[in-house]
């Protein structure tokens, strides 16, 4: 049973967060993902001058865990000098379901982690097992 460490993921996303690359917003984010076998990704936000181009911290994270091989996440921290608590957007909370994420850590005010499950920002979420017996590839 892997575990992790919440103030020390913590503390890897607010260090991989300075390499943001934010410079339309200003908003640097960094996000820490940890795998079913403990291994931990680093990502961070990265904007474009196509706005909509941009891709948030936790899926630069997850991309590199899943490119590795990672199969399921276990937790996540995301945290940014800009706002405590940085709260994951919708859209990542969504993303974050697709593979099971347990754990979300985030930065409160005073600096300490916040840890709560991701019930709890996505309760009643859509995900894999949904589709299931939909089939593929018809209508
Ligand atoms: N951002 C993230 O990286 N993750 C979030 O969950 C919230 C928003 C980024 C996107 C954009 O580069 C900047 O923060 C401002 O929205």
């Amino acid at each position: 049973m892997p575990s992790f460490d919440a103030d020390e993921l913590l503390q890897q996303s607010r260090d991989v967060a300075e390499r943001a690359y934010a410079p339309y917003s200003r908003f640097r984010v960094g996000a820490v993902v940890v795998d079913e076998n403990g291994e931990s990704y680093a990502g961070v936000n990265v904007e474009n001058a196509a706005y909509g181009s941009g891709q948030c911290a936790e899926a630069s994270a997850i991309g590199r865990a899943i490119s590795a091989g990672a199969a399921r996440i276990k937790a996540i921290a995301v945290s940014s000098p800009n706002a405590a608590p940085c709260w994951p957007c919708g859209n990542c909370r969504q993303i974050l379901r697709e593979f099971d994420v347990e754990t979300v850590i985030v930065e409160n005010a005073d600096g300490s982690a916040l840890v709560l499950p991701l019930g709890d920002l996505l309760p009643n979420s859509f995900g894999p097992e949904d589709l299931e017996g939909a089939g593929t590839g018809q209508q």
